[in-house]
């Protein structure tokens, strides 16, 4: 990440916004305006991605980002434009995302700050460790004057290539639960333990992931998903004594994403108990669904149609930083189609003439919000 700040860092520095990183590890740079006192533009996404990842989610974003300030040529616009790569948006380490853009709405506190990493180092220890001090993660905050955050993002899904359209404004973000579920039952011998006497926890485990499978394949459009398992002591000629599972559970309606949670968390203890082990359940995280700003997205599909592309609304099914900073700024994002649908993959792609077509439509995204005084009236919401 130090590289990645160092390299961005070297972009944007002849460009006369130069970055800084902030006390959460964001990478942050302001482009000024005309005057001191004008509004900003927060443009970005996050710099870190998933294990195995492709090269465009969340990076895009940022590189997108510069290339309309460098599309500026030095020209001001009647509000400064502030950059930024956000940290930790993933939640690989941590399994608690959106570490980064939280420190922008004032929710980096100690509820987040004390989460272990799988060696037991906390985010603090690992903020210090940076070179960081969490004592300025209030300096983070973003400024008053922010009147909108725009994100550039691929898709990550089928839809736009479906379509057969380059870009789409989306209108919401689905709400996400992310859960940890530990089955604990009894290491044993594989050869000697008749098979009545086992409390395996990974035949329970298993048997829970299929159920998980089928309450998102009963719930028309829930999407429900077991990442990761990781078992103990993991040996062929053991009974498994521990299963470790994530579960990721994604809907636009947050009531019915609640219950099928719940109802999860029910079956585990069910499969559980029948099976002579236990279960428990951490809760990582419980994000709402998001609206995005109407005003932003209408200006957005403006800004498509000048670039000469379909219009297109939807819905992202992946999180992303602006559904944070959507409790504090008016927020909006533009999806770049996804060839293929593959994401979170090293098979991730982008075509270079989409990439063109959503640099257009935030040169005209520019100027549209640059020439709307109601716009540059607006403030944060209280
Ligand atoms: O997992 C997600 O929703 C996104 O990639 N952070
Ligand atoms: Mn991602
Ligand atoms: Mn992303």
């Amino acid at each position: 990440m130090r590289e990645v700040h160092r390299e961005i860092g070297g972009w944007l520095k002849p460009l006369g916004a130069p970055a800084s990183i902030d006390a959460a590890g964001n990478l942050r740079a302001l482009y000024p305006a005309q005057a001191q006192t004008a509004p900003r533009l927060l443009i970005g996404s996050h710099l870190d991605t998933v294990p195995n990842a492709g090269r465009y989610d969340g990076i895009l974003g940022v590189v997108l980002a510069i290339a309309l300030v460098e599309s500026l040529e030095q020209r001001t616009l009647p509000f400064a434009i502030e950059i930024v790569g956000f940290s930790e948006e993933e939640g690989v380490r941590f399994r608690t995302p959106f570490i980064g853009s939280r420190a922008l709405v004032g929710r980096l506190d100690d509820s987040v700050l004390s989460v272990r990493d799988a060696d037991g180092i906390s985010v603090r220890q690992a903020i210090e460790e940076f070179g960081l001090h969490p004592a300025e993660i209030p300096q983070a905050r973003v400024s008053e004057n922010i009147i909108g955050y725009l994100e550039f993002h691929i898709e990550q899904g089928p839809v736009l290539e479906q379509l057969g359209i380059p870009l789409a404004a989306v209108e919401a973000i689905v709400g996400q639960t992310r859960a940890e579920f530990v089955f604990t039952g009894r290491a044993n011998h594989a050869g000697t333990t008749p098979m009545n006497l086992r409390a395996d926890a990974i035949a329970g485990a298993a048997e829970w992931i299929t159920a998980v499978e089928h309450e998102a394949n009963t719930t028309p459009g829930l999407l429900a998903t077991v990442g990761s398992v990781q078992t103990f002591p993991g040996a062929a000629n053991v009974i498994a004594g521990e299963a470790r599972l994530t579960l990721d559970v994604r809907f636009a309606d947050d009531e019915i994403r609640a219950k099928a949670a719940a109802k999860l968390t029910h079956q585990a203890k069910h499969i559980a108990q029948r099976r002579g082990l236990s279960v428990t359940s951490i809760l990582h995280m419980n994000q709402p669904a998001v609206a995005m700003d109407p005003f932003l997205v209408r200006q957005i599909e403006l800004a498509i149609q000048k670039a000469g592309c379909k219009l297109h609304r939807m819905a992202s099914g992946a999180g992303h930083d602006a559904m944070i900073l959507a409790e504090r700024v008016p927020s909006a994002m533009i999806f770049l189609r996804t060839p293929g649908g593959i994401s979170h993959n090293p098979a991730e792609s982008v075509e270079v003439q989409d990439v063109e077509k959503a640099i257009e439509c935030g040169i005209h995204l520019l100027d549209q919000l640059s020439g709307d005084p109601a716009f540059l009236m607006r403030t944060q919401r209280a």
